[in-house]
């Protein structure tokens, strides 16, 4: 058995593929499969006279997601899914499926989609975007086992609230309260103090009740803690770990990236040493106080504006021009249907459009009215990356709006270590850092101005009391990573069963 990946190998051979029929269309003595194996898509030429009569028929009927072995000789051809044909000359089925398969290849509304999450997995782009994940998910252990980290577990069932207790999931724990885990990084910094440099890799929870394209409540983080380092150590290995896996996404993902159309004219631009920035700077930015490359943010999004204003109007005249074609009543039946969904397509994108013109307009008035002294938005965050198109780094955040184990820096009171990384492309936020406070004092201090218990931090104080030393670290949360590299408009897509507010299906 040969698999789609490996076609190129196989070039004018005759090979044995196993998959399923994800799509069909047949005329006169001829069907054209879009077969799907796991490894890839590639069509599938089925010839009448080659397989014969009964086999010609049964293939005709064969619903779609019909499974099957087929038999044939490869032929390239650049213009086909993944550059190759298979002139089949023998068929077997291995299973015929239901017919009205749920997902049928023309365009389903997304809640649709979402409850047939289960099936609609073996789409293309599903199938492109789960592959892009894996590659991350290697290129992330590479990194870190690569530079001598080593990778420990954190728990799941805490009972601590690391990152505040307002998004905590309580569970009942043999009849006491216990947290999913908000982070593993306050169990990192006790295994860095024992192994030096650690990462954790494991799913995290937050009961943010609200739906965004960036929140989950339940998603994977990356979190290394890396004892004898300082906040610029950390925001240099944050730089080198993001440059690594997108470049490293860049060259093995490539038939994926293609599959999803992603332009990756931002991505390379990760080789490019990323922008730092202070906090207070960064809101000067946002608040159009200060120009980057000689124009503000608020001229930044006047021009946002005026593009989509002229997308607009292109695509309304592409539609215009279908619907008068098909009202000249000249069209044949094939045509209409393809104008038809064209337009479907089409009118998908002026909705689009107009929902991007609407966070514009969002995000302008977000702009203008931020107070400093406040933590970043969403739209903040956007409207910050868009004036610079590659990745920002804002460190020495004001310590009201961080977590109570941030580091307060030593020169300017108030500001806490810590640093976000923000992606470009209106992406913001994937990655959440820095120096760790070291004062088991000023921690104290800081646990009960949180309102967290005592008793449960405890342990936590052991470490500033034995063997006390500088240490920092990150978490990179790896459904935000996708969804930037994949180039997707919503974090649901970037996990295969997606747990968020008013959603627990499957
Ligand atoms: O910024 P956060 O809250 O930082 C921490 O949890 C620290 N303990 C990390 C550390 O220093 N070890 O979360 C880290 C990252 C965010 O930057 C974001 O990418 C992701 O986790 N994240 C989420 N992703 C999806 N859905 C959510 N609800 C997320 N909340 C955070
Ligand atoms: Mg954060």
């Amino acid at each position: 058995m040969t698999y789609i990946k490996e076609l190129a190998q196989f070039e004018g051979q005759q090979v044995e593929l196993k998959g399923w029929n994800a799509q069909k269309r047949d005329s006169k003595g001829l069907v054209f499969m879009t077969f799907r194996d796991g490894t890839g898509f590639c069509q599938a030429v089925i010839n009448l006279e080659a397989v014969g009569e009964e086999a010609f028929e049964a293939v005709k009927r064969l619903p779609q997601e019909s499974a099957l072995a087929i038999t044939g000789t490869v032929v390239k051809d650049e213009r086909q899914i993944g550059g190759y044909e298979i002139q089949v000359s023998a068929v077997t089925i291995i299973s015929v499926a239901e017919e009205n398969f749920p997902i049928s290849p023309k365009e389903h509304g997304v809640d649709f989609l979402m409850d047939n999450r289960h099936l609609w997995l073996r789409s293309r782009r599903q199938w492109a975007i789960m592959r892009v994940r894996n590659q991350i998910i290697f290129a992330i252990h590479s990194f870190f086992q690569e530079r001598g980290f080593v990778q420990m577990d954190a728990p799941i069932f805490t009972g601590n609230a690391c990152e505040g207790t307002t998004d905590l999931f309580e569970t009942d724990f043999f009849g006491d309260p216990a947290y999913l885990s908000q982070s593993g990084q306050l169990y990192g910094e006790a295994m860095a103090m024992a192994q030096g440099l650690i990462y954790t890799f494991g799913p995290t929870f937050r009961a943010e009740k609200s739906k965004t394209r960036r929140h989950l409540s339940e998603f994977w983080m990356i979190e290394p803690e890396m004892a004898f380092y300082d906040l610029k150590m950390d925001m240099d290995v944050i730089e080198d770990f993001v440059r690594y896996v997108v470049t490293t996404v860049l060259d093995k993902s490539r038939t994926e990236l293609q599959t999803l159309e992603r332009d990756t004219t931002y991505l390379e631009r990760v080789r490019e040493p990323f922008i730092r920035m202070k906090y207070e700077d960064a809101v000067s930015v946002i608040k159009a106080e200060k120009e980057i490359n000689g124009r503000t943010s608020l001229q930044m999004l006047a021009e946002e504006e005026a593009g989509l204003k002229e997308e607009a109007v292109t695509i309304q005249a592409d539609i215009d021009e279908r619907e008068a074609k098909i009202a000249g009543g000249e069209l044949k039946k094939g045509e209409i249907n393809f104008n038809r969904s064209k337009i479907d397509q089409l009118k998908n994108a002026l909705k689009d459009n107009a929902e991007k013109l609407d966070s514009v307009a969002q995000w302008k008035t977000s702009a203008l009215n931020f107070k400093r002294g406040d933590d970043f938005g969403g739209a903040d965050e956007t409207v910050l990356t868009k004036m610079f198109g590659q990745p920002v780094m804002v460190y020495n955040w004001p310590q009201a709006v961080k977590a109570f184990y941030m580091k307060e820096d030593d020169v300017e009171h108030g500001y806490a270590k810590g640093v976000d990384l923000l992606a470009p492309e209106g992406y913001g936020e994937v990655v959440g850092g820095g120096e760790r406070e070291t004062d088991a004092e000023k921690l104290k201090r800081k646990i009960k101005e949180h309102d967290l218990p005592m008793e449960a931090f405890e342990w936590y104080l052991d470490l500033r009391r034995f063997g006390n030393i500088p240490h920092a670290g990150f978490g990179l949360g790896l459904e935000r990573m996708v969804a930037w590299i994949c180039g997707l408009p919503h974090i649901r897509e970037t996990i295969p069963f997606p747990r968020s507010y008013g959603r627990l299906l499957l």
